[in-house]
């Protein structure tokens, strides 16, 4: 049997697979069965109250799981679908409420990836998907991370090689009166700004002492962490530099393990400590592929401390800084 149709298989029974998918890896199970559910909570362990998004391959699927499919929604969908783009909508009765955390509403993304849009059809054809790490660790960008997180705990790892976006799907909430980003992504708020007008920012995402919460359940959680205590350090460049340099100094005259998320202009430029490059700083996308395989790549080397050096919240500069800041729990030190 082809191995699509064995993990279509398995997704049908009610078992867990692993794919990937064009922004990270997602945990697949049967987004209509509330066992399957469930059981994607306590691979991950996560809060059961955070919703799961429902992966399809067709709009009918949409028009299947949702009360009422808006104008903004068919605009965004015929621009967007397939692709990394989320949309909250109300929710009708086939998805149960063990899939949306309890809530009336529904998220749902059409993948790109030809290896997910497979699955999708070869299973039930709604895939509930949540990204396919443990609860709180940096998302899987490629099948050995999976591995790593959950090997052991689910049925099935689809290996499809390295993510090429890197970051999750931006999510847009389409159940407020002005179109709304509960979390950003490579599809930026400009982008969505020329399809649909108005749109805004959820101001709970904003700041991270802010009285307002997120929306999304997930974002108010600490996130993508590494196991290293982890800095942004914000400023001129030359000043960024040198105030690491200082600072690694010390730390690793203590014993400490110290590493350091550079850029291609300035990885040259670091005495001491253990120096990855994320990529060159004109290439936002580059630096946005290759985020969380560098944590990761930290954690494997047994850093005690990582540094990061602040990147341009611009365009997908603004996912990669809110996925930067909330792996590093908000500490910003600013030179
Ligand atoms: O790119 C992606 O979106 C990846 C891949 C696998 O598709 N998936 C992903 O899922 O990032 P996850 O579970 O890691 O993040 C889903 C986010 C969470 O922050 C969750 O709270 C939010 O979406 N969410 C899901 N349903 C929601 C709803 N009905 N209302 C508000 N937020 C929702
Ligand atoms: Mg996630």
């Amino acid at each position: 049997m082809k191995t699509i149709e064995r993990a279509g298989g398995i997704i049908k029974n009610g078992g867990l697979v692993a794919f990937p998918t064009e922004t990270v890896y997602g945990l697949g199970g049967d987004a209509t069965n509330a066992g399957a559910s469930q059981r994607i909570y306590q691979a991950k362990g996560r809060p059961s109250d955070n919703p799961l998004i429902v992966h399809i391959a067709d709009i009918e699927s949409l028009e299947a799981i949702a009360a009422e499919v808006p104008r903004e929604a068919r605009l965004l969908a015929e621009r967007f679908w397939p692709g990394p783009l989320t949309l909250i909508l109300r929710k009708n009765d086939k998805i149960p409420y063990e899939t949306t955390g309890g809530m009336d509403t529904v998220a749902v993304r059409m993948p790109a990836d030809p290896v997910a849009r497979a699955l999708i059809q070869a299973s039930t054809g709604y895939i509930a998907a949540p990204s396919a790490n443990t609860s709180g660790r940096p998302s899987p960008t490629e099948a050995s991370h999976v591995k790593e997180d959950l090997w052991g705990r689910i049925d099935l790892i689809l290996d499809g090689g390295e993510a090429c976006i890197g970051l999750e799907s931006t999510i847009v909430d389409l159940t407020e009166d002005v179109p709304m980003i509960l979390r950003p992504g490579y599809i930026t708020l400009e982008t969505l700004q020329e399809v649909l007008g108005r749109v805004r920012l959820d101001p709970g995402l904003i700041a991270a002492d802010s009285e307002e919460k997120p929306k999304a359940p997930g974002m108010k959680y600490r996130h993508y962490a590494p196991r290293a205590d982890l800095k942004v350090v914000e400023g001129e460049s030359r000043a960024v530099v040198a105030e690491i340099n200082r600072r690694t100094a010390l730390l690793t005259a203590d014993g400490a393990r110290v590493g350091i998320l550079a850029t291609d202009e300035t990885k040259a430029l670091y005495g001491k400590g253990t120096v990855i490059s994320i990529g060159a700083r004109t290439d936002e996308k580059a630096i946005a592929r290759h985020l969380y395989g560098s944590l990761r790549e930290f954690d494997a080397l047994g850093m005690d401390v990582i540094f990061s050096e602040g990147f341009s919240d611009a365009g997908i500069g603004q996912a990669i800084m809110n996925r930067l800041l909330k792996a590093a729990g908000h500490q910003i030190l600013e030179v």
